[in-house]
This record gives structure tokens, sequence and C-alpha cells, in this order.
């Protein structure tokens, strides 16, 4: 059986699979599209030992029974999918719904690692895991080139340097690892989550845990955070701003499954911030922590910066692609048959989407168990069908 791995579009640096990670796919035969490793630093050369290097995106997608790629690929190269095929990235299916349909109907079997559980079985698969922890160690990476002075306190002949006072907003896994890293560069750092479970974790990394007055829980299901009331807020905003002034960085990262970013940083935190303070929000894709954030953009306001980055992980691609591509193999390996029987048929456009997508036809046994609980939690098209699930 063959896999596919696709070159990302424009914007995206990373890459779906890895040279390294190909050896814990010795079943499979890998075939990657040219250059497709190139951005995240993994030129053909080095893919070439492992893999054969294909350069018509049309010739590998036809060719492939599992194709695996970070983003969703576009509608031409879906159209290409031959009944039966195997997809599997993070396909983000909110944002996606018409390509989804699409891929419904090109008979595709599509996987979205985004929407896996956060379970201990799914752990090594967890690519939202994998990938925040990076976003969250170069939020301070970015924030240490960004802001013009050196992070750690430093006794010198010359005089003394105070450390850099870092502030994290949402300590689930980028904040916690923020944390850890500001750190390491020797920061004082202080974070603040609506969740109690992270008091614990904060203060375990060295970091001061902000407290809010308050009694209201901010667990939501599944170790998220549900939103929290209007007087729950005016106490968070009036506790933000007894500790803003003395902060040089702050790095927002809070979120709240299916909703916009909660907004948490006002115009007048920001400008009561250290002189040439920064603000890192990494929640700028659902709308940003904060209220002065422009996805994508630094913004300048007055004395102090607003950066919310997009794809901050692209500055960290190499070591992403590696986490993303063991997260891969992880959920083909546990998930997914690499018997090639059902699959050759497919690839060959033997009989329906739905029968080709390995529900258990005379060409073989299935590719995998639509009744299991990450196959069913993952699926968003199989059968001809979108998932019911979305
Ligand atoms: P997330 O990206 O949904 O949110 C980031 C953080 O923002 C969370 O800690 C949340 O409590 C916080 N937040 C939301 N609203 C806020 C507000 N108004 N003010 C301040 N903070 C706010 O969360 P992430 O990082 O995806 O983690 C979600 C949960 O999943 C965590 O409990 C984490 O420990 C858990 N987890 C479990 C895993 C496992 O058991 N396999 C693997 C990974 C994560």
């Amino acid at each position: 059986m063959n896999i596919g791995v696709v070159k990302e579009s424009v914007g995206e640096s990373r890459v779906a699979m890895t040279p390294d990670v190909t050896k814990k796919l010795s079943a499979y035969s890998l075939l990657v599209e040219t250059q497709a490793g190139c951005a995240a630093g993994y030129p053909d050369g080095v893919f070439e030992p492992v893999a054969e290097v294909v350069t018509k995106r049309q010739s590998l997608v036809e060719r492939a029974h599992i194709l695996v790629a970070i983003n969703l690929p576009d509608d031409d190269t879906i159209r290409c999918m031959k009944p039966g095929t195997i997809l599997i990235g993070q396909l983000s299916p909110s944002k996606n719904i018409e390509s989804i349909k699409l891929l419904a109907r090109m008979g595709v079997s599509a996987f979205s690692l985004d929407l896996l559980p956060r379970t201990t079985q799914a752990q090594s698969m967890d690519i939202l895991s994998s990938q925040s922890n990076l976003a969250g160690y170069q939020a301070v990476i970015c924030a240490a080139s960004m802001l013009g002075r050196a992070f750690p306190m430093m006794t010198t002949a010359a005089g003394n340097v105070p450390p850099v006072r870092v502030l994290v907003i949402g300590a689930g896994v980028a904040g916690l690892q923020a944390i850890a890293t500001a750190k390491r560069l020797g920061c004082v750092v202080s974070a603040f989550d609506v969740r109690s479970a992270t008091r614990e974790q904060v203060e375990s990394l060295g970091a001061t845990f902000i407290s809010v007055a308050s009694h209201e829980s901010g667990e939501g299901g599944g170790g998220y955070a549900k939103e929290m009331s209007d007087a729950y807020k005016a106490n968070q905003e009036a506790r933000l701003m007894e500790v803003m002034p003395r902060q040089d960085v702050v790095i927002t990262t809070a979120q709240i499954p299916n909703k916009p970013a909660p907004k948490i940083i006002t115009k007048e935190m920001v400008a009561s911030m250290r002189s040439g303070g920064l603000v890192v929000d990494l929640a700028g894709a659902s709308g940003g922590n904060c209220e002065l954030a422009v996805p994508g953009e630094c913004v300048q306001c007055g004395e102090q910066r607003v950066w919310a980055p997009l794809n901050i992980i692209n500055g960290v691609a190499n070591t992403a692609s590696f986490l993303f591509a063991s997260n891969v193999a992880a959920f083909v390996r546990t998930l997914i048959r690499s018997d090639g029987t059902a699959a050759a048929a497919a690839a060959a456009g033997v009989g329906t989407g739905a029968a080709a997508a390995g529900a258990g036809t005379a060409a073989g046994a299935p590719l995998f168990d639509v009744g299991d609980e990450l196959v069913r939690r993952t699926l968003v098209a199989h059968d001809g069908a979108v998932c019911p699930l979305l």
C-alpha cells in the first residue's frame, strides 16, 4: 500500500511526513511530492532513500491509498482522489464544510485529527497538543527576538540588567510551554487561567498564579474552559489591570471550544504595560484575546505592540513536521490496517466509494473499524456522505 505526501500550499512551511518517521510505517511504500518538505528543512534528497519523489501531484494522488497532509488539500487535488482513498490531516471541517462535502462525493474516507478526543489512548496522535506545545515555545522565542531586551537578569561590571517580566494568559498546552520556556530564559513569569486545576501546573513550573476573587468554576467538559459570567469577567479585568503595569511581555493562548476566543486584554491594559511592551496573541485565528489584535499583523499601539501571528509554528517547521508526522504514524499504525486488498481495489477504481472505502467488500477486509471511538470521532467523510457528527 502507498502513503502519499502532498506539498502544502503557500503560507504553510510544515510537511505531514518526515524521513525519520517513515521507519514507523515500514509496512507501506512512501510517495512524496517533489519539494514537499523543502520549507521545513527536508529537501527531496533526504526523502530519496526512503521514498519515491513524485513530480506530478495528480500521479501521486492517484497512486496513493492513504494521503497525509497538514491542511486540507485544495479542491482540484480532491477531484483527483480515487474512491476509497483515505485522507488524514488537520482538515478543520467546521471551516471547510464545502470541501468536506466534495471529499464525500469523491468517495474519500477523510480523517480530521483535530477532532481527536484528549484521552490517554489518543495522546500519541494528538496533533493539537504537539503543535500547540511548539506554538507556546515559539511565542517566547519570537518575543525574545522582538523585544530588544535581554530576558534574564544579568549582573555585570557595567551594571545590572533586570529580568523581563512575562504574563501568560491561558495555561493549557501552549501556555504551559510558554511558561516553561520563559522560565528557562530567566524571566519572572506569572500566569492566569479560568480553570483552577491549572494553578498547580503553573506553580510547578515556578511561575506565580494570578488569582481572581470568585467562586465560579471555569471548567467546561473534557478539560476545556467554559465561557465565564459577566461578573467574573469584571473581576478578572480588575485583577489583570493590577498586574499589567509590571509586564514587558504578555502571551495569550485562551480558547473556548467552538466559540470565538474570549476578549481578555483591553486597550487600557495594553497601554498600562511597561514602555516597549509586547503582546503576543496566539488566539489570533479565532479572533484574538486582545481587543487590539489584528489577525496576522503586528500593530504598534502607542509605546506597545500587539502581534497576532497566524502561523507562528512556521518558524519551527522542522520540529513541528516531525511531531505531526509522528502523530500521523501513530494514527495509521493504531487504526488503519496495512493489508492492501481493499485499498488496492479502491485505487484501481473498483466498486463504489462506499464499498471501496473498506466497509467490508468482496475485495477485502475493512481498512478501519467504523465502530472504533477514535475513528468515529475523527471521520468527517465516508461512504459517500459527510459524517453525521459534523
Ligand atoms: P485550549 O487551547 O482550548 O485553551 C487554552 C487555555 O485557555 C485553557 O487552559 C483554557 O482553560 C484557557 N482559557 C479559556 N478561557 C480563558 C479565559 N477567559 N481566561 C484565561 N484562560 C482561559 O486548551 P488546550 O491547551 O487545548 O488544553 C485543553 C485541555 O486538554 C487541558 O485541560 C489540557 O490539560 C487537556 N489535554 C489533555 C490531554 C490528554 O489527556 N491526552 C492532551 C492535551 C491536552
